[in-house]
């Protein structure tokens, strides 16, 4: 398969017209046929393996987004915030399923982030876990959970050799960690998250696996545990590893990125087919000799990531500079230039950083404009919930 970014902006152009002109820039845009497009082709990739998809929202941030994942079927995600728990808290309240959402907070939580959890209770049709980030972690959720009011699940957060968190799986192993966890914090299974793994990785993210199989076989998980690895660049290796999926346990996957992509997934895009939901609209506004720049800087587009920082949508002369905070400069021959005003259209090469940085996105559906809505987890909050400052 070969993935889709568009090679011409004309259908984006078009699918503006009777808006352009009152679209300030830089513009988060959203194709909303193209991420329903994405789910499908990943609920495609899992059908007939053991594995069950559960995409982490940190991508996406956005109600309208999550509500396409929720029409396609897809009852569990991962979040890492806490604007992010209470997005996918809120949907849950209009989710019609027989089972709750199953939420994985797949974040370290701290004393903070707890008393914020307690002071607003989530809705009955939310069924949310946490990550235990080391046994003496898990001691600390212990005590708490003792003392809240709600159930919780947990998660082992496994170091696979990413060196982020979680407990290398021979500090996971003692078989006391699963009998002292008291009635309100049930053990839910593994968490061994490989982010630090390529497409090319197959096998060192293949010896990861083992050491987290035989983890999960030391601590005899059960047919109501699951084992979760894996995000958009190393799905496919955890995909093609027999005993993750042939354990009693549930083997589940965690790639967000593939639901709108970005330049940085062209392997999974490949694999999946996947069409370029996610784009930067951005005027010129400055013109020099050989030289344009445009109003996508670092605080408009990834700015986390090394060069290259985007694709420009039909403009194949032209040479992306450095950005600085507002500004993209591009340099091309003076006749393959676009002109002062001229909207061009920009792929990011990372679409979770770029999404965050808006508060609004603007939604194409159909080839049409189909409205506004808001990067709803967008950001941190200061205050611990229910405390005001
Ligand atoms: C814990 C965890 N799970 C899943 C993912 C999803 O990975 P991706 O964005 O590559 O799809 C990430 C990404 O950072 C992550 O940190």
């Amino acid at each position: 398969m070969t993935s889709t970014v568009p090679e011409s902006p004309h259908a984006l152009h078009e699918s503006l017209q009777g808006v352009k002109s009152r679209v300030l820039t830089p513009a988060l845009v959203i194709d909303l046929s193209a991420a329903a497009h994405n789910i499908g082709a990943m609920q495609r990739r899992v059908s007939g393996t053991p594995a069950v998809w559960r995409p982490h929202i940190k991508t996406v941030k956005q109600a309208r987004v999550i509500r396409e994942l929720l029409a396609a079927g897809v009852q569990r995600f991962k979040c890492a915030t806490l604007p992010e728990l209470r997005l996918l808290d809120t949907l849950a309240r209009d989710h019609t399923g027989h089972d709750p959402l199953d939420i994985l907070l797949a974040y370290p939580t701290t004393a903070a982030a707890r008393a914020s959890l307690d002071n607003t209770p989530l809705h009955p049709k939310s069924r949310v876990s946490l990550l235990a980030d080391s046994p003496s972690h898990l001691r600390e959720l212990t005590r708490w959970s003792q003392q809240s009011q709600s159930a919780w699940g947990v998660f082992f957060d496994v170091d696979v050799g990413m060196h982020r968190t979680g407990t290398p799986p021979a500090g996971w192993s003692a078989p006391e960690l699963l009998t002292a966890l008291p009635p309100g914090l049930t053990f839910r299974g593994l968490h061994g998250y490989d982010g630090h793994h390529r497409s090319t990785d197959r096998a060192l993210a293949h010896s990861a696996y083992n050491s987290l199989v035989e983890l999960a076989r030391s601590l005899g998980l059960q047919r109501t545990h699951a084992v979760i690895t894996s995000g958009t660049h190393s799905y496919e290796h955890a995909l093609s590893h027999e005993a993750l999926g042939a354990g009693q346990w549930q083997q589940e996957v965690s790639p967000g990125t593939i639901v709108l992509s970005d330049l940085r997934s062209a392997p999974a895009a490949e694999q999946l087919g996947l069409r370029q939901a996610v784009f930067v609209a951005t005027r010129v506004v400055s013109v020099g000799a050989g030289r344009v720049t445009l109003d996508a800087g670092s605080k408009g587009l990834n700015p986390d990531v090394r060069p290259p920082h985007a694709q420009l949508l039909g403009w194949p002369d032209l040479t992306l500079g450095t950005p600085s905070e507002e500004h993209l400069p591009v340099t091309g021959p003076d006749d393959a230039l676009p002109g002062l005003g001229e909207l061009v259209w920009i792929v990011p090469a990372h679409a979770c950083t770029t999404v965050n940085m808006y508060n609004d996105a603007l939604y194409l559906r159909d080839g049409a404009y189909a409205g506004t809505g808001p990067v709803d987890a967008a950001g941190h909050p200061l205050w611990v919930e229910g405390t005001d400052g």
